[in-house]
């Protein structure tokens, strides 16, 4: 089996990160969801990825290489546009020949893993297999209708209204059948070539549609909500490590990662929590729920259920709560000034100001 991972499209949910980081390379627990995608591939014994990337494949074959260091052989796919799921499957017909594949969002984050779903496939052979989770508002995805058997009667993508509240989660299993069916879809409403009207010709060809539902955790990273949602959840997963240096004075508590070069000074900081690798933190109090980059300054300051991105300095804020903050941004406060704030923001920043 192979495996095809989408890492390409715009990103605009995660705007402004996405604007200068690939929203697959936004670190969840300290590592970028792509990677936390590419473990679970492994975890099936899968070797051989395919990265669709757009115009951000340099970025991410910086951080992934060849896949070596994952235990993998990573080739690189390049789409020109994000012309839809179904049209990765195009581009990727050579790479992936008659070979069953499992094909993953790169923006998919399911730390549960995806094992037993492999085995369903395997088990039971059909053509395609999907993946399934109740969801409270059905149409901002796939959405699927089974018959009494477990099997796919129906998928319909983003419908106004949902025929049941199955959303298709972002993996899928296939077989060399789903060529045909890519080859065949036209581009929908939104101009896309989708994946869900490709499965539905599987259906309407009468070939075999069966699905999991999947019952671990699972997110859609696509907004900054669900990345914080994400990082809470896996960070719940770390085990203690401290690897950089603590003080006397400091004091730490429940599952904490200090990676080496860091610095702990006259703090305290209560699990979960990562410090990434030659942080300082001094005089702060860092909360459960955070995940501090590498290179970082945090200085009088409480933080919690947050993540901060390599090389920020945040000083001087007692208060600051579900925050994100990008790669070598500067939070301080401004003494003597008459209590009047200086923002310099960048492009659909979003800033929630308490008061
Ligand atoms: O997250 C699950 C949902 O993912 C499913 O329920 C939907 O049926 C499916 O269409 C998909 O919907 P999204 O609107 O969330 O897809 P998005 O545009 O975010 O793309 C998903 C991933 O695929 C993301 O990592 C970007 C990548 N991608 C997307 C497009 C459209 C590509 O690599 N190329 C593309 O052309």
């Amino acid at each position: 089996m192979k495996a095809l991972v989408l890492s390409g499209g715009t990103g605009t949910r995660l705007r402004p990160l996405s604007y200068s980081m690939p929203k697959q390379l936004i670190p969840v627990a300290g590592k970028p969801v792509l990677e936390h995608v590419l473990g679970n591939i492994r975890q099936l014994g899968v070797e051989e990825v395919g990265i669709v990337v757009g115009e951000s494949g340099p970025a991410i074959a910086d951080v992934i290489g060849d896949g070596g260091r994952l235990g993998l052989r990573v080739i690189y796919l390049e789409q020109d546009q994000p012309l839809g799921l179904a049209h990765c499957v195009r581009l990727a017909r050579d790479f992936l020949g008659d070979e069953d594949f499992v094909m993953y969002l790169g923006d998919n984050v399911l730390p549960d893993g995806i094992r037993d779903v492999a085995a369903d496939f395997r088990r039971r052979g059909p053509a395609a297999h999907v993946v399934l989770q109740k969801v409270a508002d059905p149409r901002a995805f796939g959405v699927a209708e089974l018959d009494t058997t477990g099997r796919v009667r129906r998928v319909v993508e983003k419908p106004q209204q949902p025929p049941s509240d199955l959303a298709l989660i972002g993996v899928y299993f296939f077989t060399a059948a789903i060529h045909r069916a890519a080859a065949a879809v036209r581009p929908s409403a939104r101009g896309e070539l989708e994946i869900t009207d490709a499965i539905q010709w599987l259906i309407s060809h009468d070939f075999e549609v069966r699905a999991s539902e999947y019952a671990g955790y699972w997110k859609d990273t696509g907004r900054i909500e669900d990345v914080l949602d994400c990082n809470r959840r896996l960070l719940g997963d770390l085990r203690r490590e401290v690897a950089g240096e603590v003080d006397a004075a400091s004091r730490l508590t429940g599952q904490v990662v200090i990676c080496p070069g860091a610095r702990v000074v006259r703090s305290r900081i209560d699990g979960p929590a990562i410090i990434g690798a030659g942080t300082l933190v001094e005089e702060s109090h860092v909360g459960p729920g955070t995940a501090v980059g590498r290179d970082c300054v945090l200085r009088d300051t409480r933080l919690e259920d947050s993540v901060v991105l390599d090389g920020a300095t945040i000083a001087g804020l007692p208060g600051l709560h579900g925050s994100f903050v990008g790669r070598s941004a500067v939070v301080t406060p401004r003494r003597g000034e008459n209590s009047c704030h200086r923002l310099i923001v960048g492009d659909h920043t979003r800033l929630e100001i308490a008061g």
